[in-house]
């Protein structure tokens, strides 16, 4: 696969609308808890703005579906990528199409950097609506998607506008790209994956996809209370879908006629809620009480999953084993975060990560230089481990 580079394009005094994702993690305080997605864009943002273009940045920021919802203004964050992109300024457009859009950036000096408003306001958007495609292109002369995680989305801002404007990959999105096909690419058995999250209802295919291809597979989070259910197990009153039960009883039974082993939690840490500074408790699964809410995988189980790591040679992570972001239930997540970088640094192992979550939880742990890869893509990285062509990326292919 080929994709339409824009390193060789002359930008110079040209309006780029470069597509990025902003759809950055906000803490309690309504702050921005990871960067990471805002740092992969500066590449692609400050090579254009040294090569004389008027950069636009567009991005989607939560699920407004389609409507202007104040509190999903993107305009925050200008703050954040004046520092990132070591811009003097951010140019605020409160709006992503129309005229005075399009003259803020024609008006624009060569080189400097504007930031549109949350393409999601529109409802053409995902709906990949052609006029407002045709929109979005009328503000620029060149389109650029430097977005991975979006590029699973059929929407305006990454599939039809397109059609309307000389397209190419930007320098992050090309990376992101390379390494996973060249990670995966050399990945030598045993295979292994740690998946994590809240439910197992939105990884459903991946589970199913990942028993096949995996020696071992260890199911942490919320998910994996939906487990435990469907083995009977005891999960106190925490978080699971009993509509889901019959998946996890199937995926379990294939993964035993295949010899995938699953690695299930053998203990726990539970609270009786979950907020900062709650007691918590380390449980075998078996003496967890009614009002017990399971919020992290427990050591014995993190022992079983650090033997696995170790004796694996790839390793696929997506999501948290705990509620990382309120400590103590973070600690199993950087435990067997930190056992696959040691491993991956020391050469036995090639380790790749994705997803949103799991980046703020590797960074959390100190551990995310040291994997091999980790994709700051969520959807996008789950879908393409499934083998899927993803939309975003097929427009940008000679
Ligand atoms: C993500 O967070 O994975 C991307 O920003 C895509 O967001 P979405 O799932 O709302 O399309």
């Amino acid at each position: 696969m080929k994709l339409k580079a824009i390193e060789d394009v002359d930008v110079s005094g040209k309006v780029v609308l470069v597509r990025c994702d902003f759809n950055v993690p906000i803490n309690e305080e309504g702050e921005i808890s990871d960067i990471s997605r805002i740092e992969r864009h500066a590449p692609t943002i400050t090579t254009l703005a040294n090569k004389g273009a008027k950069v636009a940045l567009l991005s989607h920021f939560g699920r407004p579906a389609g409507k202007v919802d104040e509190d999903l203004s993107i305009a925050f964050i200008s703050e954040r990528l004046t520092e990132v992109f070591k811009a003097p300024e951010i140019v605020i457009i409160p709006d992503c199409i129309g005229d005075i859009a399009k003259q803020v950036l024609t008006d624009m000096t060569d080189g400097q950097i504007a930031l549109l408003e949350n393409v999601r306001f529109y409802e053409g958007e995902e709906n990949n609506d052609s006029d407002f495609s045709k929109s979005l292109a009328d503000i620029a002369d060149i389109y650029v998607n430097d977005a991975f995680s979006v590029c699973h989305r059929k929407h305006a801002s990454v599939h039809g506008i397109t059609k309307y404007l000389p397209s190419y990959a930007g320098l992050a999105l090309k990376f992101e790209i390379e390494m996973l096909e060249n990670v995966l690419k050399n990945s030598e058995p045993p295979m292994m994956a740690i998946i994590g999250g809240s439910k197992v209802s939105t990884k459903l295919r991946l589970l199913e996809n990942l028993v096949e291809k995996m020696k071992f597979l260890a199911i942490g989070g919320g998910m994996a209370n939906t487990f435990l259910a469907a083995q009977g197990k005891n999960i106190g009153s925490s978080f699971y879908e009993k509509n889901m039960i019959g998946e996890a009883k199937s995926i379990l039974e294939k993964a035993k006629s295949i010899n995938c082993d699953i690695i299930l939690p053998i203990d726990a840490v539970v609270a009786d809620k979950l907020e900062f500074g709650v007691e918590s408790f380390t449980v075998d699964l078996k003496d967890i009480i009614k009002k017990n809410m399971i919020l992290d995988v427990g050591e014995k189980t993190v022992e079983l999953i650090s033997n696995a790591i170790i004796n694996s040679k790839t390793l696929l992570w997506n999501g948290p084993l705990g509620v990382f972001e309120i400590p103590p239930f973070d600690q199993a997540t950087s435990s067997c975060a930190l056992t696959t970088a040691m491993m991956t640094r020391a050469g036995g192992l090639v380790s790749v990560a994705g997803g949103g979550d799991t980046v703020a939880a590797l960074n959390n742990a100190g551990a995310s230089g040291g994997f091999s890869y980790v994709s700051v893509a969520g959807g996008a990285f789950l879908e393409w481990l499934e083998g899927k062509t993803l939309p975003g990326i097929v427009v940008l292919t000679d």
